[in-house]
């Protein structure tokens, strides 16, 4: 006899889901990741290589995993177990789901810390320093760990607010808010950028082809940085889709998913890189980027200080509502076993999470030498288990799963009808395509 578990209620009407797994999409990554390796990997060459990838392998993927939590309707441990057992399979397929709320719990540890950051950036830039040049300003922010845990902790819980308010009236409410002001954002930085940037250059920096640059490391980045992208293989798309209503489709709303969070990473590099090119700074990627090249341009443009502020909401802002995606999933699981209520779930693994971020607070300053795994400081090593290891290592069991394990007619149960190419093209990418890619980027990463 299977166990009665505990519900988390559904979102209502279509734009909820698209709009909490775009926010769990667009992230840190698209603002300071897409935009630079684009530039610097070949331009438009790379683009179309990193389309490829999310129609071959991002979306295929994330079709399984919304399959997969909308059938059960549960934490993505329980789905999976669910899921295998109604396919005669092993309910050790549980452990994929374990291995997503890791992740999930190591990612959020340090992504907290790092939009601390971009929190007190807000107020840097709205009331900039007369005497410190942006870089020593970096520097100063990142060798106080009070300062930084101060932030870390403000972070943390806002996260926790949204989550423990449940999933109709905290995540569900709060992405209607979120995403349509980070949309907003976004667009007036590319307005602006176009009129008082140098929007041409940015245009050939990131979409003029360079073909003599593509590589296998080409391949390898782009594939990592779709995946990374889109959230998958921790469980945050699964415990999304549980939550999505039955009459939705899953094919077109994973197009329209991935098209958005590729649509906001392209807007990014538009935003962000005139205004580099303008001040002559150099092109550069994640904090260096945002903290201390974005801020030198801010300080010497006229307006710099309402657009900076601006610029450090809307990177909060996408932080914020990737970082309750991080939560979720354990979250969900906790409180569908019963054995915490939904605040308490969110309380105890927010406070996990916090407590493994003060490690990554202090690989900034106090730890810098400390190495936690062979030459990798604190937060190196949380990235490097979660976003090298268990990532890939979740995304290619699911895709493995689905594409060989699942029972079929779950599957085009859960589906419903869309156009049968449509349907042997996506069967047969996550079947071959999807678990071979994903297992050579993990394989050359552990290398
Ligand atoms: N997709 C986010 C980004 O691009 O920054 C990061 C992320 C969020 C990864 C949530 C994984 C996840 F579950």
């Amino acid at each position: 006899m299977e166990k009665k578990l505990k519900s988390h209620g559904a979102w209502i009407g279509k734009w909820t889901f698209i709009l909490a797994a775009t926010g769990s999409a667009v992230g840190l990554g698209n603002i300071w990741g897409f935009p630079y390796k684009a530039g610097t990997n070949g331009g438009g060459a790379f683009v179309l290589i990193y389309l490829l990838c999310i129609v071959m392998i991002g979306v295929p993927i994330m079709i399984s995993e919304i399959i997969i939590g909308r059938r059960a309707g549960n934490s993505p441990i329980n789905a999976m177990k669910r899921t295998a057992l109604d396919s005669n399979s092993s309910s050790l397929w549980r452990l994929v789901g374990w291995s997503g709320i890791t992740a999930g719990v190591l990612i959020l540890s340090f992504y907290s810390v790092i939009a601390g950051i971009c929190l007190n950036y807000i107020f840097i830039a709205a009331f900039p320093s007369e005497v410190l040049t942006s870089s020593d300003q970096f520097g100063a922010v990142i060798a106080s760990p009070l300062n930084l845990l101060f932030w870390h902790t403000v972070f943390m819980l806002l996260t926790f607010l949204i989550v423990s308010a449940g999933v109709k009236n905290g995540i569900g409410r709060m992405v209607k808010i979120l995403m349509p002001m980070l949309g907003f954002l976004l667009i007036f930085m590319v307005i602006y950028a176009m009129f008082n940037g140098a929007f041409v250059r940015t245009l050939e920096f990131l979409f003029a082809p360079d073909f003599s640059s593509v590589t296998a490391e080409t391949f390898l980045s782009a594939m990592g940085q779709a995946f990374f992208s889109l959230s998958l293989g921790m469980g945050s798309i699964m415990a999304y889709g549980a939550y999505m209503p039955k009459d939705q489709k899953v094919v077109p709303t994973s197009f329209t998913v991935a098209s958005l969070d590729t649509l906001v990473a392209m807007l990014a590099g538009l935003a962000i890189f005139p205004i580099i090119f303008v001040f002559n700074l150099e092109p550069n990627s994640g904090p260096g980027l945002v903290f201390v090249s974005m801020l030198s341009a801010f300080n010497q443009m006229q307006f710099g200080q309402i657009i900076g502020t601006f610029f450090f909401i809307l990177l909060s802002i996408a932080a914020l509502s990737s970082s309750i995606s991080l939560l979720e999933p354990g979250v969900a699981y906790l409180s569908e076993e019963g054995f915490l209520s939904r605040k308490y779930a969110a309380l105890a693994i927010s406070l996990f999470a916090w407590s493994l971020g003060i490690g990554t607070a202090l690989s900034f300053n106090l730890l810098s030498e400390f190495n936690l795994t062979p030459g990798r400081n604190f937060l190196d090593s949380m990235d490097f288990i979660a976003n090298q290891i268990l990532l890939p290592l979740g995304g290619m069991m699911i895709a493995i799963f689905v594409g060989w394990f699942m029972n079929k007619e779950l599957i085009t149960n859960e589906v419903g009808y869309i156009n049968p190419i449509i349907y042997k093209l996506w069967r047969f990418f996550i079947k071959y395509i999807a678990p071979i890619s994903v297992a050579s980027i993990f394989i050359s990463q552990i290398l």
